[in-house]
């Protein structure tokens, strides 16, 4: 990843740390390393990510005492902030933690515009005790009305918003047996992996991508004729909260997201100029992940933003507006062309006291000619010009300064530069 391209990823990561502050949501750092087991445990065995996807390697015993260890790159973060939940026993606290994370994941994918191995998500997480309101369908809504907020926030239209629920516990088990009896049928047209999933994992079937496949298995029992009475409760209350914001959306029967440890709601926004891997985000509820990494009742809901993807949205975005400025292109507001032997030394003295200002500076050479710096300035956007000649250099107390838009000199003096570029910006 280069610049300017950076940039866009530093736009949507401190856009990202703002509007998570305005809804309360705080830092969390996990390791990239983890414990293979953790994720066969919570994201399931029988899924894409631990089955074909992780990077795991034995991590060989150094001592006779110890053992040797299966590690991991993490494919997900929300593996990871559980674990963590439950190491350091933020359930003590008893109120509902909200945190949030930036940083890479790495899946062994075959990779293609969208889809990379080593890939960078933002995600948040709201989990807390029963009794801390986690289970509320309040946190579902709001999580997504914040997603909709970051997504305005980044200038990002266009997206398309879909929701399921996929039960819970109790009522699961039934559409799994309603499924199985139906898969029975007709998994034998199915493709390979199906037909495997069809026994191990039913509920995997409905992520297949396998187009062949797909007439058979829209025609499968749908999971919302099997909810219980609780889960299409919270399912209604989500909806009427998101209507209650305007908030878009459509309901997909299909989407129970390709892992395992989700429960109730589950949703996904999509943009259409990102192609096959049309997935911005994703994110859903899971109410037993606690207890099935062996920690105490934790409700939670949470999403994962694909980065890499957001910042193909938005380039895509930019290109369609047929504009060259993407909302955060940086040019430096002024640049300092020393001209002369000795004027380096006045350059860089005027460059610190500019940028202790909040504004950007780039500074040329004083071998350069003054064309050669004024091409540069151009090339790089910047809007003033402060050229540096010996003869102002030895004044010491005026700048001689060139607007580029307008073609307008001007001189002010050195402990005014600051606040007369503010002025004309
Ligand atoms: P996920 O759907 O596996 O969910 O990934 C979330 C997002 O990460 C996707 O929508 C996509 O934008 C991005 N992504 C996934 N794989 C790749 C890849 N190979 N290359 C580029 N981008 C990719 C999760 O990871 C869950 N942990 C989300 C969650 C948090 N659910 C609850 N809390």
């Amino acid at each position: 990843m280069l610049p300017p391209e950076t940039e866009l990823f530093q736009f949507v990561e401190d856009t990202a740390r703002r509007v998570f502050a305005l809804y309360n949501f705080r830092e969390i750092r996990t390791p990239i390393l983890e414990d293979a087991q953790l994720f066969s445990r919570s994201v399931g065995e029988e899924t894409d990510i631990v089955s074909k996807e992780m990077f795991t390697w034995e991590d060989k015993a150094r001592a006779q005492s110890e053992k040797s260890q299966q590690l991991c790159l993490r494919p997900e973060n929300t593996a990871g902030v559980v674990r963590a939940y439950i190491e350091h026993k933020l359930f003590d606290k008893g109120a509902l933690q909200k945190l949030y994370y930036i940083g890479p994941q790495f899946r062994r994918e075959r990779p293609q515009k969208g889809r990379y191995r080593q890939f960078y998500q933002i995600g948040a997480e709201a989990i807390g005790p029963p009794s801390s309101g986690s289970e509320s369908p309040l946190r579902d809504a709001e999580i997504i009305e914040m997603l909709a907020t970051l997504l305005d926030a980044v200038s990002l239209s266009g997206w398309e918003l879909k929701v399921n629920s996929v039960g819970c516990a109790q009522c699961r088990p039934l559409y799994l047996a309603a499924l199985r009896e139906a898969l029975e049928k007709v998994a034998n047209t199915l493709c390979v992996d199906c037909q495997r999933r069809a026994v191990s994992n039913p509920l995997r079937v409905l992520d297949c991508k396998v187009p062949g496949d797909q007439a058979t298995i829209d025609a499968l029992p749908q999971i919302a004729d099997s909810l219980d009475a609780g889960c299409r409760e919270h399912f209604a209350q989500v909806r009427a909260i998101l209507d209650g914001s305007a908030i878009r959306y459509r309901v997909d029967p299909r989407m129970v997201r390709g892992l395992d440890y989700y429960t109730r709601t589950t949703f996904e926004f999509t943009h259409g100029d990102l192609g096959a891997q049309n997935a911005l985000l994703g994110g859903g509820r899971y109410d037993g992940l606690s207890e099935m990494l062996d920690g105490p009742p934790a409700p939670g809901i949470g999403f994962a933003l694909g980065l890499d993807r957001f910042v193909l949205a938005l380039e895509a975005a930019a290109a369609s507006r047929e504009s060259q400025d993407s909302p955060a292109q940086s040019a430096p507001g002024l640049y300092i062309a020393p001209f002369g032997p000795g004027t380096n030394v006045e350059a860089i003295a005027l460059a610190r006291q500019i940028r202790s200002q909040g504004i950007s500076v780039e500074v040329g050479d004083e071998s350069f000619r003054l064309k050669k710096s004024l091409e540069a300035a151009d090339r790089l956007g910047a809007t003033f010009v402060a050229i540096l000649g010996s003869n102002e250099a030895q004044q010491k107390n005026a700048v001689v300064i060139k607007d580029l838009r307008s073609g307008e000199q001007f001189t002010v003096p050195r402990d005014q530069v600051a606040t007369a570029l503010k002025e004309r910006r």
